[in-house]
């Protein structure tokens, strides 16, 4: 069964509480979702692979760790997923971006597809599907669904947002017992509209400003 990780520093904490707060604006908005995002990149890279290198201080040699180069791409979930992707790039500064345009159809909150586009050498990354809100789980399930025909292996994927509903975590689980999934808070559950209560509104509108 992959991990779920609820990062709950109390800077994510303090910032998540802004960042729910309807009256903070679109650009605010923007701010905080990439100072969060940053923290869960934090986490979500604990993993890399190390290797040893000697350097020299001013004093001594020295064996110190180094990260071994791990081949990485981020693959944000249009549209709001294109918030989190400086605040990723900020610590993963050689990762490749593939993006994957995906909307719910507000009647029935099944995901349509409309865009993909991926590194070529895709299958050989470690791929970070980033998008604010696992609300049903259906987005991130047809973008790792199509990840996986452009033969990247689950065990590969790993999957970051801000705001997750057990409703979503339990589809994602069921669906992909392989990835890991990092939030920055685990709420209560949907509404009878598929909305994360007390969760943030639409994630895409606010920080579009489409509202
Ligand atoms: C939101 C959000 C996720 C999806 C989550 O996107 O950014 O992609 O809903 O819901 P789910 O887990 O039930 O699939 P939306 O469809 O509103 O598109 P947008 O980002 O373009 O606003
Ligand atoms: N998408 C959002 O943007 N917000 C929710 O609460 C659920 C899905």
């Amino acid at each position: 069964m992959s991990k779920l990780v609820v990062i709950d520093h109390p800077l994510v904490q303090h910032k998540m509480a802004m960042l729910r707060d309807k009256e903070l604006g679109t650009k605010d908005f923007r701010e905080l979702v990439n100072e969060i995002t940053m923290f869960l990149g934090y986490e979500v890279t604990r993993d890399l692979p190390m290797k040893e290198v000697e350097i020299e201080t001013p004093l001594v040699k020295s064996k110190q760790n180094v990260i071994a180069g791990k081949k990485l791409a981020i693959a944000p979930i249009l549209r709001a997923g294109l918030g989190m992707v400086d605040g990723m790039l900020l610590l993963m500064p050689a990762a490749k971006v593939g993006h994957i345009g995906m909307f719910r159809d507000e009647e029935t909150l099944q995901p349509q597809e409309y865009f993909f586009k991926m590194p070529q050498d895709i299958e050989e990354r470690e791929v970070i599907v980033v998008d604010p809100m696992l609300a049903t789980g259906g987005s991130v399930i047809m973008a790792i669904d199509s990840l996986v025909k452009r033969n990247v292996k689950p065990e590969n994927i790993k999957f970051v947002c801000l705001v997750a509903a057990p409703e979503g975590v339990k589809a994602l689980q069921d669906a992909y017992p392989e990835v890991d999934i990092f939030t920055g808070a685990l709420d209560e559950k949907l509404n009878e509209d598929g909305y994360i209560l007390p969760g943030l509104g639409d994630a895409g509108d606010r920080l579009f400003g489409t509202l």
